[in-house]
């Protein structure tokens, strides 16, 4: 069975970035972060903690059989490869090559950025680095995580720590305990309950290693693109380029970079149909503009006729979408707030616990209306468009009160 601790963050500090000890000043997380230490060192056994993006299923990263476990509790294919977690710089250090020297790129980005939402793709040592770990990939990805409980974890297990975000493959990462606990009761010895996660969705992953110089957003996260893009411009006399696999609604690579490889999947998919309902961008050629009331009419059909059919949606509060007149004729609404078009980091903290709120109402399909791709925009929009089957293309009707 599932054991829940709860790992109070405030009980936790780090001196500073550069600290390898974490100062810890309850009793009670002082044991509850040994026990789950026990749990990885010597039991092998992975275990779920919180970090600030997301909840990580951690297991001993450089044990290839403590790391296995990690693959088959998530269902995970073999050829993605996880992100190792450590807690301080000396830590990074013993991870990496030898003569290994970090491109500037990455020390600007180092400093501004770890601990936190940004993950580097390093160089792989195959002395060290364990193939299951990173699908054969010439490349190792490591974070370190600004959590305090995954820190700390991290550093009282002494070791680094490989962790994908813990839910069952293909479904959406886990924001809070609760949504671990659903997902994979059973499957876990441990969770540590150390609350919401802040950011709300994984980390940006980086690759600075190609010869150009150029930095490539492999995964849109938590750190922003235009934040990375200032960092690099304020710390570096010439600042490299930054490229971000991005595709306008008009399916048109802007710049084009390979993604990782893990976003090849169906992803961050709840149990039930999720739509993606554009509201202000314009289809692209062959896609029609579907008038409001036609559409909730088609959804009506969806239904068995029986009862009202169930309909979840997750929108910003002050949006077409958000502020629009619903019929009730034939569906029940069920509203979760993504917060206000002008602040997309809360659309990023609340997507994963929207779509599994909703999906634990029990609602019969869920729609996502669009939001800008630009800041935390960006990345909320590469996670919708993965959990969404269909898209469609909306226009408001004037007439019923919807603006
Ligand atoms: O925020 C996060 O990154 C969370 C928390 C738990 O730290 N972890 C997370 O892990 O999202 P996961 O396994 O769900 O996603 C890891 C991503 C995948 O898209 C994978 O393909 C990519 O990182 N990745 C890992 N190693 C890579 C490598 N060597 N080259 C390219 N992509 C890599
Ligand atoms: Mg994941």
């Amino acid at each position: 069975s599932t054991q829940v601790l709860k790992c109070d963050p405030s009980s936790i500090s780090f001196p500073s970035a550069t600290s390898t000890m974490p100062t810890i000043s309850s009793p009670e997380t002082q044991a509850v972060l040994e026990a789950a230490s026990h749990d990885l060192v010597h039991n092998l056994q992975p275990v779920v903690f919180p970090t600030e993006t997301v909840y990580g299923l951690g297991a001993l990263a450089l044990n290839e059989s403590a790391t296995s476990k990690i693959f088959s509790t998530k269902g995970r294919p073999a050829d993605n490869p996880l992100i190792v977690h450590v807690s301080s710089f000396p830590m990074l250090r013993t991870l990496l090559p030898k003569s290994y020297t970090l491109p500037p790129s990455y020390t600007a980005l180092m400093k501004h950025f770890w601990p936190g939402a940004l993950t580097l793709l390093f160089p792989r040592d195959p002395q060290i680095i364990p193939s299951i770990i990173t699908a054969n990939q010439p490349t190792v990805a490591i974070r370190m995580p600004s959590h305090p409980v995954a820190r700390a974890l991290i550093a009282v297990a002494n070791a680094p720590l490989a962790a994908p975000s813990a839910n069952s493959s293909g479904k959406p990462s886990p924001t809070r305990a609760e949504h671990v606990q659903r997902d994979l009761d059973g499957k876990v010895h441990l969770i540590l309950d150390g609350g919401a996660c802040g950011v709300g969705l994984e980390s940006t992953v980086v690759d600075g290693l190609h010869a150009d110089g150029a930095i490539r957003v492999l995964r849109p996260g938590g750190i922003t693109v235009e934040d990375i893009e200032r960092v690099l411009r304020e710390e570096m006399q010439v600042p490299p380029k930054v490229m971000v696999h991005r595709r306008d609604y008009r399916d048109e690579v802007m710049e084009a970079a390979p993604t990782t490889p893990g976003m090849k999947y169906r992803h961050y998919s709840p149990a039930v149909p999720v739509y993606l309902l554009y509201t202000s961008s314009p289809p692209p050629e062959g896609k029609q503009l579907v008038h409001s009331s036609t559409f909730f009419a088609s959804l009506r059909e969806t239904g068995d006729g029986n009862r009202p059919l169930k309909v979840g949606i997750l929108s910003p509060n002050d949006s077409r979408l958000g502020t629009c007149v619903l019929p009730t004729d034939g569906l029940e609404w069920t509203r979760f707030s993504l917060g206000p078009t002008a602040e997309p980091a809360v659309a990023a903290h609340l997507l994963f616990d929207g779509l599994l709120t909703l999906e634990r109402q029990g609602v019969d399909l869920i729609l996502v209306e669009e939001v800008q791709e630009e800041r935390e925009g960006l990345a909320v929009m590469n996670r919708v468009k993965k959990a969404a089957g269909q898209s469609v293309w909306i226009r408001f009707n004037e007439i019923n009160g919807s603006g």
